[in-house]
């Protein structure tokens, strides 16, 4: 969708209208709306008509002065930019063909972040999925386009903004295309490719794909055991940007398992399709790479993904399997439906040892229990800083992708250290504390940085999207399917901005 600025008083197409619960009267605002829809509008505020109710919505057809849509903001004393942002989401999903593909939003403010979340919440919410559907001609929809009508002193740092939210959505928008996926299309090398045709597109990005073969060669036990029973094969996708520049950088690394039957310990049949969502962490990093590619972001980061399919096989892992992973470190293998961790155990030793990273995030669609926990409502954070988790647990409520924060506990690392015949085990002992168990696990693949009395600790964070990445129904900037949460946190807490 584009959103263009504009410091003119005109109004193109249909008119949207943001209003505060009990606003009475548009009057002081409006100077372009004609006179029979202004007078339209008067009437359905003045009589209690429309209320302003946060979310809710007023279309008005049939005057002279043309079509206009009113969005509700709620109390004014309780609005945020997230008020903004989802009103402006809900203005693009309640939009029907009646309504002009043109927009033009007249505020009650001149507040510019107000302006630009709700800008952000309409780019966001104007995605749709259909590449598998057959489309006749005429079902073909004119894309949606809006105009901000704005004071001329803000119009130009207004643009900049909203074209910046547009960059960063499409990378919103990449994650969601590639979660949506069916996994028939989105298996391990596939995603592989479609990173490698990604980095044609800029000159300061580089994909590096390790091979099924080479990830056997360099001992990365996590991966191969998760993805050697499926016919097609994993890899793990580096994704470097500006890697020309020298110093310590940004890691992110997420869980790419683009199905997961649970393998030999296999999963019940009810909703197995939604383990298509189960690469959401590694389609957050791809996602994440393209908003920072196209913003012209321009120091280093990388991002590490893990690919599998997990499938059961005369050739999967088995239940009481030992592994060793690419650390050295050998995990007893109880639930092979505990996968996630596996893939991720290689990738975040790889992160801390063949990067100077400045920090290590890890994104994964890691387990039910952090869905038990947080519902679809917040993703679980957990990191080994308090200060780093304090800052991203902040920044994610800034930007409306909550994360929360949750323990890690050397009680539960003792639990997944505690294998009769191995380092480390993939199961907790019991059935209670699943997602604190599984970032206790993921801890003990975490390098220090360093050597002996000089090791200090990576600063690391893991994050379970479980809940977040599909499923959230009260997440306004979707309609269903994959959400693409926190490629909009990691641009800000990335670029500080
Ligand atoms: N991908 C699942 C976690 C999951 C479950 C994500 C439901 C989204 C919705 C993960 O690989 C898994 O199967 N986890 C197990 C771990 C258990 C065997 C320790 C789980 O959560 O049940
Ligand atoms: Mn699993
Ligand atoms: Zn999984």
């Amino acid at each position: 969708m584009q959103v263009t600025v504009s410091s003119g008083n005109n109004i193109n197409g249909t008119l949207v209208l943001p209003l505060f619960e009990g606003a009475q009267t548009i009057t002081d605002n409006a100077e372009g709306v004609p006179v029979a829809l202004k007078s339209q509008i008067n009437r359905v505020l003045s009589e209690g008509d429309f209320k302003g109710k946060a979310n809710s919505i007023m279309s008005l057809y049939g005057t002279e002065g043309g079509k206009a849509i009113l969005v509700g903001l709620g109390k004014e004393e309780k609005s945020t930019t997230q008020t903004y942002r989802d009103a402006g989401a809900t203005v693009v999903a309640q939009h029907k063909k009646s309504h002009d593909s043109e927009l033009t939003v007249v505020f009650h403010t001149s507040d510019v972040d107000a302006i630009i979340a709700f800008s952000e919440g309409m780019m966001m919410r104007d995605y749709k999925y259909d590449i598998y559907k057959k489309t006749e001609e005429d079902d073909e929809k004119t894309p949606l386009t809006a105009r901000i009508n704005c004071n001329e002193s803000d119009a130009s740092t207004l643009s900049l903004a909203i074209d910046r939210a547009s960059a960063v959505v499409s990378g919103v928008h990449l994650s969601r295309d590639l979660g949506n996926c069916p996994p028939n299309d989105m298996y391990p090398m596939a995603f592989a490719e479609m990173a490698e045709k990604w980095a044609d597109e800029y000159d300061n990005v580089k994909v590096e794909v390790i091979d099924y073969e080479t990830a056997k060669r360099h001992g990365m036990g996590g991966l191969v055991a998760v993805g050697m029973g499926s016919s097609r094969k994993p890899c793990m996708v580096i994704f470097t940007l500006n890697g020309d520049q020298k110093g310590r950088h940004p890691i992110l690394v997420g869980k790419g398992i683009t199905f997961d039957t649970g393998g030999i310990s296999l999963k019940p049949g009810a909703n197995m399709d939604e383990m298509k969502y189960d690469m959401g962490g590694s389609a957050t990093v791809f996602g994440t790479m393209q908003a920072l590619a196209a913003i012209a972001y321009d120091k280093k980061v990388v991002g590490i993904t893990c690919m599998a399919e997990n499938m059961p096989a005369a050739n999967a892992q088995r239940p009481g399997d030992v592994i060793k992973t690419l650390s050295g470190k050998t995990i007893e293998i109880l639930n092979t439906d505990a996968e996630g961790r596996l893939v991720l155990a290689d990738g975040l030793w790889k992160a801390g040892t063949d990067f100077d990273a400045e920090y290590i995030i890890d994104f994964a669609t890691l387990t039910g229990a952090c869905v038990v926990a947080l519902g679809h409502e917040a993703t679980g954070l957990w990191s080994n800083d308090d200060d780093f988790r304090t800052r991203i647990h902040e920044t994610s409520k800034e930007v409306g992708e909550l994360a929360w924060p949750m323990p890690l506990l050397p009680a539960f690392e003792k639990e997944m250290t505690n294998s009769k015949i191995a380092d480390t085990r993939n199961l907790g002992a019991g059935r209670y504390g699943g997602a604190n168990t599984a970032a206790a696990f993921l801890k003990q693949f975490v390098p220090q940085r360093g050597e002996g009395d000089d090791a200090e600790d990576i600063p690391w964070a893991h994050m379970d999207i479980a809940g977040t990445y599909w499923g959230a129904k009260t997440n306004k900037m979707v309609n269903h399917g994959a959400t693409g949460v926190h490629v909009r946190t990691l641009v800000k807490f990335i670029t500080g901005e």
